[in-house]
């Protein structure tokens, strides 16, 4: 996408699409006005005849309008004063819709968005990220079906915000790819499919692209990856790409779960949606969208991405309820429910990046615990760490991309839950407290560094029947997380 910024008047704007605002209260925003006089009162004359009421996201076309050079105007409801997250969102998603789908130019004022105090800025990224998941459809095994064509450049009237526009470019790019590793089927997104795609990826940015198979891990003494790894004849892969942006210094690291299919291995998940468990990579899916990102803006920072990925099956040769396990940490872990394996595949990889990368920070991100996704629903994921600077970092990226996180407790209170007769610590911590016991079995793997769990089993994919699909979070998240450490 192309981005131009206007100062002049809109209604002398050559496009295909001009997107003007709105009030609730039926009052037109400036650009609005402008509209509304160029076409001799067409505009006031729709919400008379009550056509658009200004209530937040609704819209209406009209086309070629009289004395106005776009080939359609769309009227985009701005809401009422003080927007609140939810109604700012359906705005920025109405425009974004309105905007996309088809190829050519759309010219987009919110300047006089009346309404709101959001800075220019916000709103451009808003927006162009509304254009992407407009654009996003999975199309790779549904032979015949063409992708949505794509606007071409986006006009930006209003003040310079193209750093704004350029970034949220590079976020649309990296949350739709990442939709597209979730979304696909867990027979063609294995973890050699993973591998492939970091190799890729890394090929094309000039990242660093190193791959451990099972065997490896194995040999290398990380047990906990290989005791999910090795019920699969596919075989496990622990990926780990790196970005250089800023020569020495210390890198951050993002840490994904990647189980392509998840049954629960011996300690079977019940039939119903089972399907839904090939999202159980979305943690990794979201680690290379993130790094697609980066690839696009190359900032200044250094990144390690790592992906830990498996395929927990039932198997002969798979774990067993009451196996004992060495983590590469020299760990011992009684495994006493093999569909916890994610915190399994995780700790070894934990172990392995801090120990190797010495990371300033890190952050893991899975869809760990149905528990987190009873307490928060589809919302938030859950934040667990005891790092005050990395929960406001984190909290904010959130609440700014709008890709947010809500903290649950990770205090030492919990940790005896994990305690195990026949090993250094359980793999599950009963039925109290979930979603916490999993981010204290990774605390534990982790010690000295600074670290963050984001639990994004509720956010990281949603719908039902045919409007099932990633949603690509939470690379929203953490490319703003990242962004902000460039000084
Ligand atoms: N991948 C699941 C978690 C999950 C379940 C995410 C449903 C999203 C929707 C994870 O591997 C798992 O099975 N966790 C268990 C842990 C339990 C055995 C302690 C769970 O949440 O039930
Ligand atoms: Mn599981
Ligand atoms: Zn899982």
């Amino acid at each position: 996408m192309d981005f131009q910024i206007f100062t002049g008047n809109p209604a002398e704007l050559t496009a295909d699409t001009l997107v003007v605002t709105i009030n609730d209260n039926g009052e037109l925003s400036a650009s609005a006005e402008k509209i509304d006089t160029a076409s001799a009162g067409a505009v006031q004359a729709r919400i008379k005849a009550k056509d658009i009421t200004g209530a937040a996201g609704s819209s209406l076309t009209l086309y070629s309008l009289a004395g106005t050079e776009a080939s359609r105007t769309v009227i985009i409801g701005g809401g009422k004063d003080n927007l609140n997250a939810v109604d700012a969102n359906k705005i920025a998603s109405a425009i974004g819709k309105a905007i996309s789908g088809k190829e050519g130019t759309a010219a987009v004022d919110v300047s006089a968005l009346a309404t709101d105090s959001r800075p220019q800025a916000w709103w451009a990224e808003q927006i162009v990220l509304a254009v992407h998941a407009a654009q996003y459809k999975f199309i790779a095994t549904l032979p015949g079906k063409e992708p949505t064509p794509a606007l071409d450049t986006l006009i930006w009237i209003g003040d310079d915000v193209k750093d704004a526009l350029t970034v949220a470019d590079a976020k649309g790019l990296g949350t739709s790819y990442a939709k597209e590793l979730g979304n696909m089927p867990p027979n063609i997104c294995t973890p050699t499919y993973l591998a492939d795609e970091a190799q890729k990826l890394s090929d094309a940015a000039g990242f660093t692209c190193k791959v451990y198979d099972e065997k490896e891990m194995e040999e290398m003494g990380a047990g906990a990856f290989y005791s999910v790894a090795k019920g699969s004849s596919e075989p496990g892969k622990l990926i780990i790409m790196e970005y250089k942006g800023a020569g020495d210094d210390a890198p951050h690291m993002i840490v994904g779960k990647g189980i392509t299919f998840d049954t629960g291995g011996i300690s079977l998940k019940p039939g119903a949606k089972m399907d839904e468990m090939k999202y159980d990579m979305c943690g990794a899916a979201s680690v290379l969208g993130t790094m697609k990102t980066l690839a696009e803006l190359k900032p200044a920072i250094n990144v390690v991405a790592i992906i830990t990925s498996a395929e927990n099956m039932p198997a002969g040769d798979a774990s067993k309820p009451g196996d004992v396990v060495t983590t590469l940490s020299g760990q011992t872990v009684e495994i006493l429910n093999t569909d916890a394996e994610g915190r399994l595949v995780l700790c070894d990889a934990l172990t392995l990046g801090i120990r190797d990368y010495k990371p300033a920070t890190c952050v893991d991100v899975a869809t760990l615990t149905g528990a987190c996704m009873a307490a928060l629903g589809k919302v938030n994921s859950g934040l667990f760490t005891t790092d005050e600077e990395l929960a406001t970092e984190l909290n904010t990226a959130g609440a700014y991309s709008g890709d947010r996180v809500w903290r649950l407790p990770l205090e030492d209170d919990y940790q005896s839950l994990l305690d195990s007769n026949f090993a250094d610590i359980a793999n599950i911590g009963g039925p109290l407290a979930g979603a916490t016991t999993a981010a204290c079995f990774l605390s534990r793997f982790t010690e000295g560094t600074r670290w963050a769990h984001v639990d994004i089993a509720g956010p990281a994919w949603g719908g039902d029947g045919t409007s099932k699909g990633a949603t690509g979070r939470p690379v929203p998240l953490l490319t703003t997380y990242l962004l902000n450490k460039v000084s």
